[in-house]
């Protein structure tokens, strides 16, 4: 049996802003409990829900030195389906209104705290990993702490890393004086070989230089951030790193997200039934956002983190010219101001029509899933994309830019051939998206049953852990043996 610990600050049901929660919440489940005791940790946030914070269970507590200051370890824990969430307990840097409230500095600040903690309870609790799965920026000092506990002692020698990469655009970059008081770190680490890029500390840099192996969400992704444009300064290391780098494609935890079980929905459907039930569930959702209600009406879903990676600047360009045609879109999101602002001008002016719901919500997300009959992702950049597989999963064909893991996820519709589950479309630019839009609404308005036959082709495609967590179990025993 071997241990695994993963160190996330996201992670579903407890708190989540994207699709790391619900990776880090889901991936555990699939793992052979036989051959693998997966535990989880993150931090204690003020800002989780209460049912949450009732639930944790006190385990222990100590002190530990950050920033020039002895600073409380609390350790509560929580099991469910069989596996340890761990949480570390600290008012002083959790008590935000969110995750990454506050300014730069404090997070850094935060997230050293979390990743020193993190090593730190490992002897208290008694759980000693034989590897730790990193994820994103905030864990990116794990592996260099790993490095530098090496010197405390036998018990920290051995462990191995994995950093994982869901968004190489967020690395943690201060200045380096500032770091290395904060994290206490002896100045060997601040060279341009290690946690240093660019005169700065960038403690995601420290991550993927310590880490045994480095791994992102989607093979077209890895490829991607070896190039100056994805690569946000960092594509040299990722080339340097080649060898240890690959892409696992991320997975969706399917019983959570299941047309035919999935509660929060007006009709639950499957592959037989969607026809007539999706329609049900677009007119209700009509009903409650107060749209038109027209059963015929094609209906283009967006439920996303409103910010620039997401590409709402080719919506902005195109929206009047889209809005002629006979279609209806709704929005759910939250984020940057002009995006909120944006989606918010366009519900007052095409009302009926256009829906905004700038806020957040689980069950308005599922309902849009399941009711929508196209899905608008155009991003930027994607490292993979979760939305597009609930779409997927629920027949909403996504119409996609060619990028990352939307390029691995969604197969573009091919006529002649008769195959694809989606649209795509490859330039970032906007009239190249409307007219993508505009060829799927033609196939949803003029060939409905080769439409249903996409539908069809999407729900049947496979986006469960199955597959991925398999590599992951490869790359693991690579690292760890049996
Ligand atoms: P990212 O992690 O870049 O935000 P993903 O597609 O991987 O993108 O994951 C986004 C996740 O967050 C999905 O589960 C999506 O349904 C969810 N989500 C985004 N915005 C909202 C919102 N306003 N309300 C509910 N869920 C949301
Ligand atoms: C990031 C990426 C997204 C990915 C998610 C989970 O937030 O933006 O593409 O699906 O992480 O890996």
């Amino acid at each position: 049996m071997k241990n695994i610990l993963f160190a996330s600050s996201e992670c579903v049901p407890f708190i989540k802003t994207g699709g790391l929660a619900d990776v880090v919440g889901s991936l555990p489940k699939y793992f052979d409990k036989k051959k693998y005791d997966v535990r989880v940790v993150l931090p204690k946030y003020c800002c989780m829900n209460q049912k949450w914070k009732d639930r944790l269970e006190y385990v222990n507590h100590f002190y530990m030195n950050i920033a020039g200051q002895d600073q409380y370890v609390g350790i509560l824990q929580y099991v469910q389906d069989k596996i340890t969430f761990y949480f570390i307990d600290n008012e002083y840097y959790f008590s935000g209104f969110a995750p990454y409230d506050g300014d730069q500095k404090w997070n850094i600040e935060k997230f050293a705290f979390f990743s020193k903690a993190v090593l730190s309870i490992l002897p208290v609790i008694g759980f000693r990993p034989d590897l730790i799965h990193c994820h994103d920026w905030q864990t990116g000092l794990i592996p260099v702490y790993l490095d530098n506990f090496r010197y405390l002692g036998e018990y920290y020698r051995g462990i191995k890393t994995i950093m994982t990469i869901h968004n190489l655009k967020f690395q943690g970059v201060w200045d380096t004086r500032t770091v290395r008081h904060i994290t206490g770190l002896p100045e060997y680490y601040f060279a341009p070989d290690k946690l240093e890029a660019y005169k700065d500390a960038n403690l995601l840099k420290g991550g993927i230089v310590y880490a045994d192996k480095v791994t992102t969400v989607s093979q077209t992704y890895a490829e991607e951030i070896k190039t100056p444009f994805f690569g946000e300064g960092l594509d040299g290391l990722m080339s340097a790193r080649s060898n240890d780098l690959c892409g696992i494609v991320n997975g969706l935890d399917y019983s959570e997200y299941c047309p035919f079980k999935d509660t929060r929905i007006a009709k639950r459907f499957t592959v037989d039934t969607f026809r007539k039930n999706k329609v049900s569930n677009k007119v209700s959702l009509q009903e409650e956002l107060g749209l038109e209600k027209d059963s015929k009406v094609m209906m283009i879903g967006i439920v996303s983190r409103l910010t620039d990676q997401k590409g709402f600047d080719l919506i902005d360009c195109v929206m009047d010219e889209l809005c002629q045609d006979a279609v209806q879109i709704v929005v759910l999101g939250t984020g940057d101001v002009k995006y909120e602002n944006m989606f918010r001008h366009f519900a007052w002016k095409y009302s009926g029509k256009v829906s905004a719901n700038i806020f957040y919500s689980e069950e308005l997300s599922h309902k849009i899933y399941a009711s929508s009959d196209a899905f608008l992702m155009p991003s930027l950049f994607e490292p993979c994309g979760l939305s597009q597989l609930m779409s997927l999963r629920y027949g909403t064909l996504p119409i996609v830019r060619e990028t990352g893991g939307l390029k691995d996820t969604v197969e573009p519709y091919n006529e002649f051939e008769k195959t694809g589950t989606g649209f795509s479309f490859k330039n970032y630019n906007a009239h190249e998206m409307l007219n993508t839009i505009r060829y799927a609404e033609r196939i949803y308005y003029d060939k409905k049953r080769d439409w249903n036959k996409i539908v069809e082709r999407a729900m049947e495609k496979d986006f469960s852990w199955k597959s991925s967590a398999k590599q992951y179990d490869e790359l693991y025993k690579s690292l760890i043996g049996k």
